[in-house]
C-alpha cells in the first residue's frame, strides 16, 4: 500500500529554504561569538622563520592571535590520521609549510572586519625552497599508493599485454583530466561553542557523526564530549565529506580565546586546503576482434596527491566492471607534489575514468566502422566481471534503447563533419553512465506522538538533495500517515547515527532504517487496538487490520476507522516509539552498479572552436526512485556537473609558486543558465529488492558520468578532431588535427 514513494512528492524543507528560515552554518551563532579568519601560507614549500603578530594583536578588535608559535600541542595520537576516513590536517604544529594556501594562522576578533584587517598586519618570514608542483615532470617518481577509496590499486584478469598485442583492432592513447574544485554555493565553515571540556559545533558537513569523530580525535577528548550539527547544507560534492583544518582549528582558536568562534572561508579559500579533485593521466588500450568482442582492456591512472598524504582518484575502477572482457589490467599510481591533498569529488573515480574509457570504446567504434551503441551492446556485462558475481538488478539494456529512442540516434549519419546546421558543425555522441551502489550501517528512531503525528530521528543530512524529503515519504508510505504530519529531525551527531553522505549512499542506507522503524510502529499501533477493549478492532487478527490516512481502519472496509490520536487518547496519549537499524549490505551475493546512457549533441563553430551542447538525453537504472522530483534534481545535477567538466572547468596552478590563479567563480568556470540546454531524464522501471527493501540505489552522483565522454565524442563526430585532454576549450579544438576545417 505505497502511495507517496515514488511521487513528486514536494521537499519538506522546501518552505524553509524559500522562506530564509532555514539556517545554514554560518546564520548561527553564540552569545560573545568571536569572528576568526583563517591565514594561508603563500609559498608552496619551505619553513616559517618567524611570523611578526605584534601589530596584529595590537590592531583594534583582536582577541588572539594563533600561530604555530603558540597553538596548543596535539597529541602525537592525535594528530596521525588514518585515510581516507580522516584526513592529514594542517593544525599549526609545525613552521613547516608544505603547499601554497595551507592554513599557517588564525586570526580571532570582534568582527570579520578587523580579523581581516589585522590579518593583513602579519608579518610571515618564509625560507622557502624549490617545491615540487610539475605532473607531467614528477611522472617518474610514479609509484603504488597503498589504498584506493575502493577497489585495490592494482587488479586484473587474463594476460591483457599479449591479447592486445595480437588484437585484429586496437586503439591505444592517453586521456587527461584538469584539477577540479568543488563549488558548493555554501562554503565551509565552523562555529565552535565550547561549555567547559564540551564541544558544540555548527559546521557546514555531508557527516556530522564523521566530524564529530574527528574532532574528538584531534582535540584529544572523547567523542560524547563533542555534538556536530549541520540542519542545512548548501551543497556539498565531496568536499565536506572530510573534517578539513579550519574545522579543528575553530575549536582549537575557540578553546584558546575561551569564546565561541565563527570561521567561515571565504570563496578563494575554497581552492586548496579543503580538497579538490586532482589531475588524471590515463593511459587506456582496447584491443578487439573485427566483430567488435573486447579482447583486452588496458588502463593505467597516475594521479598526484600532496607530499603528506596519499589519496588516489580510483579512475580504473570503471574498466574492472562496465564491459565483459577476458583480459584486463588496470593500475593506480600516485606521484607527490606540494599541493593540498586531493578528495571525493561527484563520482570520484568513475567521473574521470569514464571519460576516458567511453571516449576509447568510441575510438573503437570509429576503428571498427561499427554504431557506438552497437558496440557497447557486443560486450555487455551480464555478470560483475572482476567478481563474476550476479548484478543485484541491471537495465542498462533498457537505457540503451529508451536513452537512443527518445534521442533520434537512428538519425544521425556516422559520417564525421557530415551533419550541419548553417555554419555549425553537429554531432552526436554517446556513453554509458556508471557508478557504484553503496550501503552503510544506519539507525533511526521514530515516535507516534499523542495527536497522531510522526517524530523520525536520524543522525543523517540533507545536502540539498532531498533526505529529509524521502524520510517523510518512506515512514508515511510504512506507517500510512499523511507526509505532511511526518516531523523529521536529522543533521545532529546527538541523533541516532547513520553515515556520512558520500558515496551517494544517504538514500539507500537511510531509508531502509526509517522503514523499519515505521513497520515497527504501525504493528505496536495495531496490536494495541486489537487488545484494547474500547476499540472498534478489539479482538479482530492482525491481518484484519490496516492503517490508512492516519486511522486505524478495517482491511476489508476502510469505512471503519478509528483516528491514531483516539486510541492513543484511551492509552494516557503515551507516544509509541521504536528504533531500528537498517545493515550494511543486505546480501554479499550480489554485485551492486548503477548504470545509464547519456546521448549529446552538440554544436561547434569551426572558426571560433566554440562547442555549445544543444541536448543531452539520459536514461538511468538506478533502481527505485524513491522522489520524482528531487532524483530529477541530482540527474540534472550531475549533467551540468559533467558538462562543467568536459567544457570548462579547470583549476589552474602557478607552475611557479604552486598558487591557484583562478580561485574564484569570475575565472574558474562553472556552466551558467545559459550554458545549459534542454536535459531530458529519466529512470527506467525498476525496483531492486536484492539491494534493499525500498528497491533503491542511490542517485547523487551518477549524473556526471559519461557526461563528458558524450560531449568529446560529439565533438569529434562533428570535427573529426578528438581531444583527449580536458576540458574541450576552443584553443584545443582550433589547434587539434581534424578532418574537417
Ligand atoms: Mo561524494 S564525492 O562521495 O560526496
Amino acid at each position: 500500500m505505497n502511495t507517496v514513494v515514488g511521487t513528486a512528492f514536494d521537499r519538506k524543507d522546501g518552505p524553509a529554504k524559500l522562506t530564509g528560515t532555514a539556517s545554514y552554518m554560518a546564520d548561527f551563532d553564540a552569545a560573545r561569538m568571536a569572528y576568526a579568519l583563517l591565514v594561508q601560507s603563500t609559498i608552496a614549500k619551505g619553513r616559517i622563520e618567524s611570523i611578526d603578530t605584534q601589530r596584529a594583536e595590537a590592531a583594534p578588535g583582536v582577541v588572539l592571535v594563533m600561530t604555530y608559535a603558540n597553538a596548543p600541542k596535539l597529541s602525537e595520537a592525535a594528530q596521525k590520521s588514518n585515510p581516507p576516513g580522516e584526513r592529514a590536517l594542517s593544525l599549526l604544529q609545525t613552521n613547516e609549510v608544505r603547499y601554497n594556501g595551507e592554513p599557517i594562522a588564525v586570526v580571532v576578533a570582534e568582527s570579520l572586519e578587523q580579523a581581516r584587517a589585522a590579518a593583513d598586519l602579519l608579518a610571515v618570514h618564509y625560507v622557502p625552497e624549490t617545491p615540487l608542483l610539475a605532473f607531467d615532470a614528477a611522472l617518474g617518481s610514479a609509484y603504488a599508493p597503498p589504498q584506493l577509496t575502493h577497489g585495490k590499486t592494482d587488479s586484473g584478469w587474463g594476460d591483457a599485454r599479449s591479447a592486445l598485442g595480437t588484437a585484429q583492432v586496437k586503439v591505444d592513447n592517453v586521456y587527461t583530466t584538469p584539477m577540479e574544485s568543488h563549488n558548493p554555493m555554501e562554503p565551509h565553515g565552523t562555529l565552535a561553542v565550547w561549555n567547559g571540556d564540551a564541544l558544540t559545533v555548527h559546521d557546514s558537513t555531508q557527516g556530522v557523526s564523521g566530524a564529530r569523530k574527528a574532532l574528538a580525535k584531534k582535540l584529544g577528548i572523547a567523542p560524547e564530549k563533542v555534538r556536530v550539527l549541520s540542519p542545512y547544507i548548501g551543497g556539498g560534492f565531496g568536499c565536506k565529506g572530510s573534517a578539513w583544518s579550519h574545522v579543528v582549528l575553530a575549536a582549537m582558536a575557540a578553546r584558546q580565546a575561551a569564546r565561541p568562534v565563527r570561521l567561515v572561508l571565504d570563496r578563494p579559500q575554497m581552492f586548496g586546503p579543503v580538497g579538490y579533485r586532482p589531475p588524471t593521466r590515463q593511459h587506456v588500450a582496447l584491443g578487439a576482434d573485427k566483430d567488435g568482442k573486447l579482447l583486452a582492456i588496458v588502463h593505467e591512472v597516475i594521479s598526484p596527491t600532496s607530499t603528506f598524504e596519499d589519496w588516489m582518484e580510483s579512475s580504473a575502477t570503471v574498466t574492472r566492471m562496465l564491459y565483459a572482457c577476458p583480459n584486463v589490467a588496470t593500475s593506480h599510481r600516485l606521484v607527490k607534489l606540494n599541493l593540498g591533498t586531493p578528495t571525493f569529488m561527484r563520482a570520484p573515480g568513475l567521473s574521470t575514468g569514464s571519460f576516458a574509457l567511453e571516449s576509447a570504446l568510441d575510438e573503437l567504434a570509429v576503428a571498427l566502422n561499427m554504431d557506438p551503441v552497437e558496440l557497447r551492446l557486443r560486450n555487455y556485462a551480464e555478470t560483475e566481471p572482476e567478481s563474476g558475481k550476479p548484478w543485484s538488478s541491471k537495465k542498462l539494456r533498457d537505457c540503451y534503447r529508451d536513452a537512443a529512442d527518445r534521442f533520434g540516434w537512428a538519425k544521425r549519419n556516422p559520417q564525421v563533419g557530415s551533419m550541419r546546421d548553417g555554419n555549425k558543425l553537429i554531432g552526436y555522441g554517446m556513453a554509458t553512465v556508471t557508478y557504484p551502489a553503496h550501503r552503510q550501517i544506519a539507525n533511526a528512531t521514530l515516535r507516534v506522538l499523542a495527536d497522531g503525528s510522526v517524530h523520525v530521528r536520524c543522525g543523517t543530512q540533507d545536502i540539498g538533495t532531498g533526505t529529509y524529503t524521502i524520510i517523510a515519504q518512506v515512514a508515511a508510505d510504512a506507517l500510512g500517515i499523511p507526509a505532511e504530519r511526518i516531523q523529521v529531525e536529522i543533521g545532529d551527531s546527538a541523533l541516532p547515527e547513520a553515515p556520512v553522505s558520500g558515496g551517494s549512499m544517504t538514500a539507500a542506507s537511510v531509508t531502509p532504517a526509517v522503514r523499519d522503524a515505521a513497520l515497527k510502529a504501525r504493528a505496536e499501533l495495531i496490536a494495541r487496538a486489537i487488545g484494547d477493549p474500547a476499540s472498534p478492532f478489539h479482538g479482530r487478527a492482525a491481518s484484519d487490520v490496516t492503517i490508512q490516512s492516519g486511522a486505524l481502519s478495517d482491511a476489508k472496509d476502510p469505512q471503519q476507522r478509528e483516528l491514531i490520536a483516539v486510541l492513543l487518547a484511551r492509552n494516557g496519549g503515551q507516544p509509541i516509539e521504536t528504533e531500528a537499524q537498517a545493515k550494511a549490505a543486505e546480501d554479499e551475493k550480489f554485485a551492486t552498479h548503477s548504470f545509464g546512457a547519456a546521448f549529446a549533441e552538440v554544436a561547434v563553430d569551426p572558426a571560433l572552436g566554440e562547442v555549445r551542447v544543444r541536448r543531452i538525453v539520459a536514461r538511468y537504472s538506478v533502481g527505485k526512485l524513491l522522489n520524482a522530483k528531487t532524483g530529477r534534481s541530482q540527474f540534472l545535477g550531475g549533467i551540468v556537473w559533467g558538462l562543467g567538466m568536459a567544457l570548462t572547468e579547470e583549476t589552474q596552478v602557478d607552475p611557479g609558486s604552486g598558487r591557484v590563479v583562478n580561485a574564484n567563480l569570475a575565472q574558474y568556470h562553472v556552466p551558467v543558465a545559459a550554458d545549459i540546454p534542454e536535459l531530458d531524464v529519466a529512470a527506467v522501471e525498476e525496483d531492486d529488492q536484492n539491494f534493499n527493501s525500498l528497491g533503491a540505489r542511490g542517485i547523487g552522483e551518477i549524473g556526471i558520468t559519461g557526461v563528458p565522454a558524450a560531449i568529446a565524442n560529439a565533438v569529434y563526430h562533428a570535427t573529426g578532431k578528438r581531444i583527449r585532454d580536458l576540458p574541450i576549450t576552443p584553443e584545443k579544438i582550433l589547434v587539434a588535427a581534424g578532418t574537417v576545417a
